[in-house]
């Protein structure tokens, strides 16, 4: 198969579980021995198929390394899960814009390196599509990247809750520019999000009445600091918009982030609050509590969105592409049910 050509924006936690996995299951041939994979092969491509040709970050411990050595390099906090090989991709300097916040200014040096002409750098690697994976809070940066692949014609993955996917002017503009793009706010593998809305539907399916439900996380990692600090509200009214669209009547739904606890490194502990009735108005309740690490669950994610990115390329598909974004974003341009977008996505794979 030819690779797919891809551009990382944001050598942090996300970056550094999507480099590792793609070491880790680089041998893999069996779906069987996948543990982890959602798809080995997607429309024909394994994940070693997925080649980075460029990487971007504004920090002083990756802009001018090899990416090999920058995943790695503080304050990335995410698990050493596979020895990566050198890459011959050197990180190189985007502009800081609104990428660091007052929170993630203590955390982040910024690097004096000059900033690379990004057009002319994926155009000179043949790259394909670019993927977002800067901190959430930074919006403008977000939209600078995104002019920059438009600038190159690349395709777009937006796995930050920044609106861009689904955001009408953004859509008509990568349509015009005739290349696709997927968002916004990537659904994790094992994903709180997701959790929640399978227990509400399969209580609504039975018959419960759910009237009051909460969803609030803790995570270690940079970007549950940036999110304390600049992105709790709206990353609160993306969770609970899509908790919401899981019931088939209103309930009182609230789905957030609460706070950042440094020692639990890039752990996140989602706790799950769920009140109704039940037969003859009988009142339930239910506490859970998930643990999981925060980057290596969007890896499943961000290796299935690529595949299927590069089979919209294939196909000269512009614009949203309806079925990535409804089977792995949060904040699709379209609500769509779950299972409607399961059935989106295999159609569109198929
Ligand atoms: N499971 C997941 O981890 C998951 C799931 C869904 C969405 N996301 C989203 O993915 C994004 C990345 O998450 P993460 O945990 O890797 O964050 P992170 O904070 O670990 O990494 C962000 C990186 O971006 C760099 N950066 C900041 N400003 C920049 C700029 N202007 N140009 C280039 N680089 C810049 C930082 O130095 C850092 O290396 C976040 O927006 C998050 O909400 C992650």
């Amino acid at each position: 198969m030819p690779k797919i050509r891809v551009a990382l924006v944001g050598v942090g936690n996300c970056a550094s579980a999507l480099i590792q996995g793609l070491q880790w299951y680089s041998n893999c041939e069996k779906e069987e021995d996948c543990i982890g994979l959602r798809h080995l092969f997607l429309g024909g491509f394994h994940p070693r198929d997925i080649e980075v040709v460029a990487a971007y970050d504004i920090d002083n411990r990756k802009v001018g390394k090899d990416l090999s050595e920058a995943i790695f390099a503080e304050p990335n906090n995410t698990p050493k899960l596979a020895n990566v090989p050198t890459l011959n991709v050197i990180v190189h300097k985007g502009p800081p814009l609104d990428g660091l916040g007052e929170y993630t200014k203590r955390v982040i040096r910024v690097s004096n390196q000059s900033e690379d002409n990004m057009i002319r750098t994926l155009k000179e690697n043949d790259a394909e599509i670019v993927i977002n994976l800067l901190p959430s809070g930074g919006t403008k940066a977000s939209q600078w990247y995104a002019e920059q692949a438009l600038a190159a014609g690349c395709g777009f993955v937006n796995a930050t809750p920044n609106f861009i996917a689904s955001e009408e002017a953004w859509a008509r503009r990568f349509e015009m520019a005739e290349t696709p793009l997927a968002g916004d706010d990537l659904i994790d593998q094992v994903g709180a999000t997701t959790m929640h809305k399978t227990l509400l539907r399969l209580l609504a399916t039975n018959g419960v009445r759910v009237t009051q439900t909460y969803q609030l996380d803790v995570g270690g990692g940079n970007e549950s600091l940036d999110t304390l600090e600049r992105t709790k509200d709206i990353k609160r009214a993306v969770k609970t918009e899509s908790v919401e669209s899981a019931l088939p009547y209103k309930a009182e739904v609230v789905a957030g982030s609460t706070d950042y606890v440094d020692f639990l490194q890039n752990r996140r502990d989602s706790y799950f609050w769920i009140k109704g009735t039940h037969f003859c108005n009988v009142p339930m309740q239910m506490d859970l509590k998930l643990s999981t690490v925060d980057a290596p669950n969007a890896g499943s994610v961000l290796f299935d969105v690529i595949r299927a990115m590069k089979i919209a390329i294939d196909k000269n598909m512009k614009g949203p592409i309806l079925p990535i974004c409804a089977y792995a974003f949060k904040r699709p341009p379209q609500k769509t049910p779950l299972e409607t977008a399961e059935k989106m996505f295999s159609d569109f794979i198929s």
